[in-house]
């Protein structure tokens, strides 16, 4: 029989490329010089496509593909999938959730690690010569003791809670619901939750439901001597008032995985010294990536073979 064909739509580690060229007949987009004349070649045999969170896949891509059956979305948020086209088509859309969470929870606390101790800055500090001349730098902040609000007590937020909680931070929480059985305190409102801590940790789902949660207001809550990280998606804070905030000083420091319209990350944060950035690298290790493509693999041979999905979205 012939293998299905699947939709490559960006490269994955080599374990997990070898398993899946082994499993299907790809067809690799981001290779292609033109995507929507490769999508107009190859589109009338794809039956599943292989994604990411951030590429997912559109309205026009599913509407492109006729034989398509299931869209394996290699990360955790499916909130760039057009999930009412796939519902209304009866195409199955799977993701990657518990592999990733560790990986995640450790960026965020390598971010949060890094605004306390000034990792980053220290290291442009001494590479640019200044420690000779200009001796020590100005002294960084303790972890130990400073309050932590999760916005977003999912399994990426209660890991984070862990690791933070490990570093003897005090922690609360706040999302649409009171969680059962967690230790830290819940905050119905968030606003009140970012006056009251030192840094809020963005850790919730993206899409509609929580575009913008995190406006001007709640971002000048944290205040001046405040931490914003962000690992969750660029969509949940209103980015252009986060950066207005940290060029005014109107908020104490910013880590950032996730931006609205990544790969661009605003201008005026390439130049801050209280800003730290990363290129959406919070499930990017070789562990991580290769359970998540593992788990993209295993859904679409089971999909394929009939089998039920292991870790179903749709
Ligand atoms: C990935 C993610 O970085 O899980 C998610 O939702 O955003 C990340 O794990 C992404 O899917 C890969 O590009």
């Amino acid at each position: 029989m012939s293998k299905p064909v699947v939709l490559q739509m960006m490269p994955i580690t080599p374990k997990i490329q070898a398993q899946a060229d082994a499993a299907f007949a790809l067809r690799q987009l981001w290779q292609a010089a033109d995507a929507d004349a490769f999508v107009a070649e190859v589109g009338g045999e794809v039956r599943g496509i292989f994604t990411n969170g951030i590429i997912g896949a559109g309205s026009a891509l599913i509407g492109a593909l006729p034989k398509l059956e299931i869209v394996g979305v290699y990360g955790v948020g499916v909130d760039a999938v057009d999930l009412a086209g796939a519902k209304a088509r009866g195409v199955r859309v799977t993701n990657t959730p518990d592999v990733l969470t560790i990986g995640v929870a450790e960026l965020a606390l390598a971010l949060l690690l890094d605004l306390a101790r000034r990792v980053a800055y220290n290291d442009r500090y001494v590479r640019a010569g200044r420690w000779p001349k200009e001796g020590d730098p100005v002294l960084s902040n303790s972890l130990a003791g400073k309050r932590l609000g999760i916005l977003g007590l999912g399994r990426i937020g209660r890991a984070a809670a862990k690791r933070a909680a490990a570093f003897d931070m005090a922690i609360c929480y706040h999302g649409p619901h009171r969680k059962e059985g967690v230790p830290y305190e819940y905050v119905p409102d968030l606003v009140e939750m970012a006056r009251r801590v030192d840094c809020l940790m963005v850790t919730c789902l993206g899409g509609p439901t929580t575009k913008g949660l995190v406006g001007r207001e709640v971002i000048e809550a944290v205040g001046p001597e405040g931490w914003l990280i962000n690992v969750a998606r660029g969509s949940v804070i209103d980015e252009p008032a986060l950066v207005e905030a940290l060029v005014k000083g109107k908020l104490g420091g910013a880590g950032l995985d996730v931006f609205a319209g990544e790969p661009h990350v605003p201008e005026p944060l390439l130049g801050l010294d209280n800003v730290v950035l990363q290129p959406h690298q919070a499930s990017a290790t070789w562990e991580t990536r290769d359970a998540m493509g593992q788990l993209v693999v295993d859904n679409l041979k089971a999909h394929f073979a009939g089998r039920p999905l292991p870790t179903p979205v749709l």
